[in-house]
């Protein structure tokens, strides 16, 4: 049944944070009534409200006062009033007219029956046309899963036939013509054929046509359809990670396959069974994403090729791809800081929802892609263990020079490097005294870290640098002498 070894590492799907490009929900339209709702990221929490004229707003979910949880105070005349000293705020004239009152954070819209929000709006809110109209059941479920979990399952293939034996999947046939592709820079459609159990086949009629898609940063919709009796069933799922643990689920449903009094409630019983007993319940089973990092997404099972493509364009991933192609041209310096630093600053709103990088960055060989001291051509690896750190440069005339020093975690994914000595290995044999370097300290904030790519902003500087994970062995070792390695080894 596995069919081929992935031979690449591990790789999470990142918890889009409330900084991260597109629409998130925030929740049900239904569901904002006249009290404001604390909603919330991996990142930040904010408060949403409906004013009496209906607009629906959102502010930081602390007052610019003194701090009080606005969430816990009350809409009045569209502004909403802090509980502590009744500060009223919105974009209203009756607001206080200080700026930090009257500023709204975003952009929020309300479609297809959801209140969606963004603070970059820079892609077309998640549409889907199977959904318009009378939508038939709408309901919330807190999913005790990372982000990563939950966006793997809803493209996977596989485990219908063995989670979901007791509801819709079939045992006994897999999806077949299986088809997937990328629409445009943020929707990805994956079309295929289904039987459903015996059971629901009595609903759904023999062999269903189907198509999922997936709205970036975080929506997915899947429609049932048959050709035969013109019926068909969408399931919506918005999604919104409240933590890296945790990720809220917003699942709306269309159907006109069950028709009859009712009917929705047998839909909605049906839809809480699949996602509660069934997904919810084995993604509670899911070990944490830093380990499955070190050891999982080795195996590929028949179809999981889609779930591969539908990472392949994620936005990270272009803006991985970016620093890289920028690493390979010719510019050097302080110049390639600043021009790297814009797409270094957009790909750390994408980290990953593993909290503490530090255990992925220690005890892996890195190659200095970008750096204001890296000079072009040369070839400098990093390698840091729990309390010191090398950094190797092979220089085009064949000199390598080490740069050694004490290394410190610091927590919250800030290292500490000190005692720093460099060391020159001459092509000739000759080896330098250590010396030690003029500067006394670098310290740093690991910012973002993926299967390849780790990038990183000095204390002092400010300056990003770009790392990429070595995956071959590097020969700067080899090429040098008898005594150089003896070095190392003391190191
Ligand atoms: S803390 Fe909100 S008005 Fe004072
Ligand atoms: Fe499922």
């Amino acid at each position: 049944m596995f069919s081929s070894i992935l031979l690449v590492l591990g790789f999470v799907f990142p918890a889009p944070r409330s900084t991260t490009h597109g629409w998130h929900p925030i929740t049900f339209s239904k569901s904002l009534k006249s009290k404001p709702l604390r909603f919330s990221f991996p990142d930040e929490s904010f408060v949403a409200w409906r004013g009496e004229n209906g607009m629906v707003h959102v502010k930081h979910d602390c007052c610019p006062h003194m701090g009080s949880k606005l969430s816990e105070g009350y809409v009045k005349d569209n502004c909403i009033s802090c509980p502590y000293h009744g500060l009223l705020m919105g974009p209203y004239d009756n607001a206080h007219p200080d700026g930090y009152a009257r500023e709204l954070v975003g952009v929020t819209k309300e479609h297809q029956g959801i209140i969606w929000w963004t603070r970059t709006n820079n892609f077309d809110i998640p549409h889907c046309d199977d959904l318009e109209g009378h939508i038939d059941v709408q309901h919330e479920y807190l999913i005790k899963a990372s982000f990563n979990d939950c966006w793997r399952n809803a493209a996977d293939f596989h485990h219908p036939a063995v989670v979901h034996k007791n509801s819709f999947g079939n045992t006994l046939n897999s999806p077949t013509n299986v088809k997937h592709e990328w629409i445009n820079e943020y929707t990805f459609r994956s079309t295929f054929e289904y039987i459903s159990s015996e059971s629901y086949k009595r609903i759904t009629g023999k062999k269903t046509n189907n198509y999922h898609e997936f709205v970036l940063p975080s929506t997915t919709y899947n429609c049932v359809s048959n050709s035969d009796n013109n019926k068909k069933m969408v399931i919506h799922v918005a999604m919104r990670a409240e933590t890296p643990t945790t990720t809220r689920w917003f699942v709306s449903c269309k159907n006109t396959f069950a028709n009859f009094p009712f009917s929705s409630n047998v839909i909605e019983s049906m839809i809480n069974k699949v996602v509660t007993e069934e997904d919810g319940a084995q993604l509670e089973k899911m070990e944490e994403d830093h380990v499955k990092m070190k050891h999982s997404y080795k195996f590929k099972l028949e179809h999981d090729d889609v779930i591969d493509s539908l990472a392949s364009q994620t936005i990270p991933n272009i803006l991985e791809r970016k620093l890289i192609f920028l690493s390979e041209s010719k510019i050097s310096g302080n110049k390639m800081t600043e021009l790297a630093a814009p797409i270094c600053e957009e790909l750390a709103t994408y980290n990953s929802s593993v909290a503490d990088l530090m255990p992925l960055y220690k005890n892996t060989k890195w190659d200095v892609l970008i750096a204001h001291y890296k000079s072009p051509k040369t070839n400098t690896v990093e390698y840091v263990t729990d309390s010191e750190c090398t950094e190797t440069t092979k220089m085009t005339n064949g000199t390598v020079y080490l740069m050694s020093a004490d290394f410190e975690d610091r927590g919250d994914n800030k290292g500490h490097f000190f005692n720093l000595y460099a060391t020159m290995f001459h092509p000739n044999g000759e080896i330098s005294n250590p010396t030690k370097l003029p500067f006394g300290a670098h310290g740093f904030q690991i910012m973002y870290i993926s299967d390849d790519i780790m990038i990183r902003k000095g204390d002092v500087t400010g300056n990003w640098e770009v790392f990429r994970k070595n995956k071959v062995p590097i020969d700067i070792y080899e090429e040098s002498s008898h005594a150089y390695a003896r070095f190392i080894e003391k190191l």
